[in-house]
């Protein structure tokens, strides 16, 4: 009985441990499946021409100028039902988990404050939005 009470304060001991970052990780993925996914896919590929692909574009126009507020602005980003917070960790997400081959080696994360700064100012016409960015950096 002893050895049993002490296994299971080991097993809590361990789990608390490496709790904090497995919840945040489930949790962006959980977050981007349940809104995200529907429309660019559980494996992010969507459905291009209509829903852009979340591989490896994003990535790159996250270190254009004008690019890393147009990924938060997006309809389908800013609109989510979600905090700041929360989206932010949902963008770091996808663009560690789809677009990490062209992130830059100076990519900072999201935050939930800069996230908040960008969100309210949705974009009205994101296509054209995004063939601008990406037309002044060619
Ligand atoms: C209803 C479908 C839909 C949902 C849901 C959706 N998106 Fe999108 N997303 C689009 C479409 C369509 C575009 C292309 C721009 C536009 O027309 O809004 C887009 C563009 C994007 C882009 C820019 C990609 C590029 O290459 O320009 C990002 C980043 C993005 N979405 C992230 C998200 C995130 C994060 C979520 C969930 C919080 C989400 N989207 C939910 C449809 C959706």
């Amino acid at each position: 009985m002893r050895t049993r009470v002490a296994a299971c304060c080991c097993c809590c001991l361990l789990l608390t441990a490496i709790a904090p970052s497995a919840v945040t990780a489930d949790k962006a993925e959980i977050k981007y499946l349940l809104y995200c996914g529907g429309c660019h896919l559980p494996d992010g590929t969507g459905a291009p021409p209509e829903v852009p692909t979340l591989h490896d574009v994003p990535g790159r126009i996250e270190s254009m100028k004008g690019g890393r507020d147009y990924l938060v602005r997006v309809p389908g980003a800013a609109q989510a039902p979600m905090t700041d917070a929360d989206l932010a960790v949902v963008l770091n997400y996808l663009l560690a988990r789809f677009s990490s081959a062209t992130l830059a080696d100076d990519f900072k994360p999201y935050t939930g404050k800069e996230v908040a700064t960008y969100r309210h100012d949705i974009l009205a016409d994101p296509l054209k939005r995004r063939a601008e960015i990406i037309d002044a950096n060619r």
